[in-house]
């Protein structure tokens, strides 16, 4: 890895290409849309999506982008609503993504065109996480004995996503006790307390990381998520100023698996 990769966009482009747009990437806890019409929206690697669970009480990822204008649908991070109203020139889905109205003046010409949907992609959820993938089905982990979902924790850091990764995995080695689901989402397990850490690519330079916690209340580990927040925006300085991250076998296997991906992005592109 460079001191660029973490510092300039380009890296970003190359990874939206070919991690974000292959992989099974983790998008929420399942405990956070517990009720019909409970919402989670976020862009993760670049990609506008919102969880969100349907009257029926299923759980789908549609794409946050409006079939009129290509728009950004929903706006709040997180909610409860009956339908998605566009805010830009109003049409509306339900909460499967199913168009249901425009005002006249916007209104499409076909209303029965399948094309007016919000994009559902394949959505799995395994181990108390909703998994979408933008390539093909998601690919769920399985975590033995789950205890009750705890709640989740939400910090945004000015970091860019790999320092937070590399952070959360640099003191680790796959164990009974650990695991990393390439690329975004570690599990940690102390006790009878299972952690699970999710990194969201928000923007190159700002990460937001969901600590879902299961076996105990999520509020104690708002210190340790606080922690975790101002190690990885010092060490992102540390990286733009071309100090890069300590080997360790988990961090090694993180940097080998990205420079496949840049290495396939500059033959495909
Ligand atoms: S972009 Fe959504 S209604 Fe126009």
């Amino acid at each position: 890895m460079k001191s660029e990769d973490y510092s300039q966009g380009d890296a970003f482009q190359a990874e939206k290409r070919t991690v974000f747009s292959t992989q099974a990437l983790p998008l929420c806890a399942e405990g956070q849309v517990a009720k019909p019409g409970d919402f989670i929206s976020a862009t993760v690697g670049g990609w506008g999506v919102v969880a969100v669970r349907d009257k029926d009480g299923d759980v789908r990822v549609l794409r946050n982008a409006c079939r009129h204008q290509n728009m950004q649908v929903v706006g709040a991070p997180a909610g409860n609503c009956e339908s998605f109203r566009c805010r830009f020139h109003g049409w509306t889905y339900d909460l499967q993504g199913r168009f249901l109205s425009a005002p006249p003046p916007v209104a499409p010409k076909d209303l029965q065109s399948p094309d007016l949907h919000l994009a559902s992609l394949p959505t799995s959820i395994a181990s108390g996480i909703v998994f979408f993938s933008l390539a093909g089905p998601p690919a769920p982990i399985d975590v033995d004995g789950l205890p009750a979902y705890g709640g989740t924790v939400v910090t945004d850091i000015a970091c860019n996503w790999k320092v937070c990764v590399e952070h959360l995995l640099a003191e680790h080695t796959p164990s009974a006790d650990f695991s990393w689901a390439w690329p975004l989402l570690m599990v940690r397990r102390a006790g009878a307390v299972t952690i699970m850490e999710q990194v969201v690519p928000h923007t190159f330079l700002r990460t937001r990381l969901f600590t879902h916690v299961f076996g105990r209340s999520a509020d104690d580990n708002r210190q340790a998520v606080a922690t975790i927040k101002h190690v990885c925006e010092g060490l992102q300085l540390d990286r733009a100023g071309g100090k890069l991250a300590a080997e360790s076998t988990l961090v090694d296997d993180f940097h080998r698996r990205l420079a496949a991906a840049y290495a396939q992005d500059r033959a495909t592109t």
